[in-house]
């Protein structure tokens, strides 16, 4: 195994890891639940986060910066404090998921995985996020929302903008 000196992550996550690359026969496997990890402690994948991780599974930093290209969900640069994510899949489209985009776009000012200016939201335009039946549908952060109407979404905006969120820390 890997010895890391300085890890830049907490001792929890640190921990974490260092179980993470016993459980899978291949070390690499690890790679994209780690990136998930560091992603929700750092905000995002920074380079000293490809580092890290390349340096623990023996891999070069190339071969994580390729799997990192390759998933949508993983960013390179940091998120809004809250990351709305509006599915436009099948289901929410036909039920108005690309209003519900829409209506985000214009309300907090941004497109498709750009930030507000004070840094409170980010919005991004995803695949299917498992709530088909209830669509259309949101996630912030880890927090669902569905069977959305663009005044619900207003409401949902507001509530975190005022940092009252399920989700809030
Ligand atoms: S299609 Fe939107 S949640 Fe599945």
């Amino acid at each position: 195994m890997s010895t890391i000196t300085n890890s830049i992550f907490t001792p929890e996550t640190a921990a974490r890891f260092d179980h993470l690359v016993t459980i899978y026969p291949v070390k690499r496997s690890a790679l994209v639940p780690m990136l998930l990890y560091a992603q929700d402690e750092v905000g995002y994948i920074s380079d000293a986060v490809v580092t890290e991780i390349a340096q623990r599974l023996d891999l070069l930093e190339l071969d994580v910066r390729n799997v990192l290209s390759y998933y949508s969900m993983l960013r390179t640069k940091p998120a809004g404090k809250y990351n709305v994510q509006v599915c436009t899949n099948i289901s929410c489209m036909l039920r108005g998921g690309y209003e519900i985009l829409d209506h985000c776009k214009a309300k907090l000012g941004i497109g498709h995985k750009e930030v507000t200016p004070d840094g409170t939201f980010s919005l991004e335009e995803v695949e299917c996020i498992g709530a088909c039946c209830w669509a259309p549908a949101i996630q912030v952060n880890y927090d669902f929302h569905d069977n959305l109407t663009t005044a619900k979404v207003d409401e949902i905006i507001e509530t975190y903008r005022a940092g009252k969120g399920k989700d809030v820390k």
